[in-house]
């Protein structure tokens, strides 16, 4: 399971590990949010998409309704006993949704599946930068605001140091996320997750995904180094411009350094970021994060 908050890259992550000959890694699944399959069928639509996509993935195309009368009626953990039954023998479903992340009734219902929990964490005004980009980049499709209106933003964004309210609120996010991973984390044992920092992943891939797929107990496969944009990609299912990318580029990783500086951010990102070991010049590491350099300082 790829737990993190939205714009950390984690779609980045599944195309890469959907690469290895032992996971299939289809888009966001949503299930682990609801209780049973028709509660998530109700209310989780589109995701629908993604359980169709995993089959193909898998080599044994279903239609919705072959798939519907296998699991209707059934919990969400009896549809993943399900789903893991028709993996091939070692096979591995990769179940990325950062919306996991927003409450713990969801992680807490993953943890009677006993899965490997990949915590991706990627620096919080990374996070900031790659969603007001974002918003921004829709408010354009959608010709909104007025253009007249444009330089009362900009003039906000300046008196704010870039942290205007919609910053803000995704900075509240990524403390409120990454906080019920940390908790949730903390008490399942060390064999059963790993974090991955996003800066990590597209500045040394190579040995990023090493020491995952060791972590994880699988071969290192070259091909994960080489995530295709083939697959399919709906943007309510991960990011919407994965396909802009050719290969794994190290220019996100500080592209947020133009626009803003840590000393907008509150104490308590501050704080977070120093006990899930999110590397800042700023900052000084724990005892607990400078002892392990990979930010595994889960109990600080
Ligand atoms: P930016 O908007 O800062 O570029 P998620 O998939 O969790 O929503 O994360 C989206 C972020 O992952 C985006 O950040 C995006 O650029 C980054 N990303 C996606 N594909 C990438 C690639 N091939 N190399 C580097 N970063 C990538």
């Amino acid at each position: 399971m790829l737990l993190s908050s939205e714009r950390s890259g984690s779609t980045l992550l599944r195309v890469m590990l959907g690469e290895h000959s032992r996971i299939a890694a289809p888009q966001e699944l949503f299930l682990m949010r609801y209780p049973t399959f028709d509660a998530w069928r109700a209310e989780k639509a589109e995701a629908f998409e993604s359980l169709v996509e995993l089959f193909f993935l898998l080599g044994q195309p279903r239609t919705e309704a072959a798939i519907d009368a296998a699991c209707r009626g059934r919990s969400s953990a009896e549809v993943y006993d399900w789903i893991c039954a028709q993996l091939p023998s070692g096979g591995l479903l990769l179940d990325k949704t950062p919306a996991y992340a927003n409450d713990m009734a969801t992680l807490l219902r993953s943890a009677a599946l006993e899965p490997f929990y990949i915590w991706l964490i990627r620096h919080p005004l990374g996070v900031v930068d790659s969603h007001v980009r974002l918003k921004r980049a829709e408010q354009r499709r959608q010709a909104r605001p007025l253009r007249a209106l444009r330089p009362v933003r900009d003039a906000l964004a300046r008196l704010t140091n870039g942290m205007t309210a919609v910053a803000r609120e995704r900075e509240t996010k990524w403390v409120r996320q990454n906080t019920n991973l940390r908790t949730f984390l903390r008490r399942v044992p060390e064999t059963q997750h790993a974090i991955v920092h996003f800066e990590d992943l597209v500045r040394t891939p190579r040995r990023a995904l090493g020491e995952l797929c060791a972590h994880i107990g699988l071969r290192f496969e070259p091909a994960v180094l080489q995530p295709q944009t083939r697959q399919l990609m709906n943007p309510h299912l991960g990011d919407p411009n994965f396909h802009l990318h050719a290969g794994i580029d190290a220019t996100p990783a500080e592209r947020w350094r133009a626009a803003y500086d840590e000393s907008v951010l509150r104490d308590e990102t501050l704080q977070l970021m120093t006990q899930i070991g999110v590397r800042s010049p700023r900052l000084a590491p724990t005892a607990a994060s400078a002892d392990d350099p990979a930010g595994m300082a889960l109990g600080a």
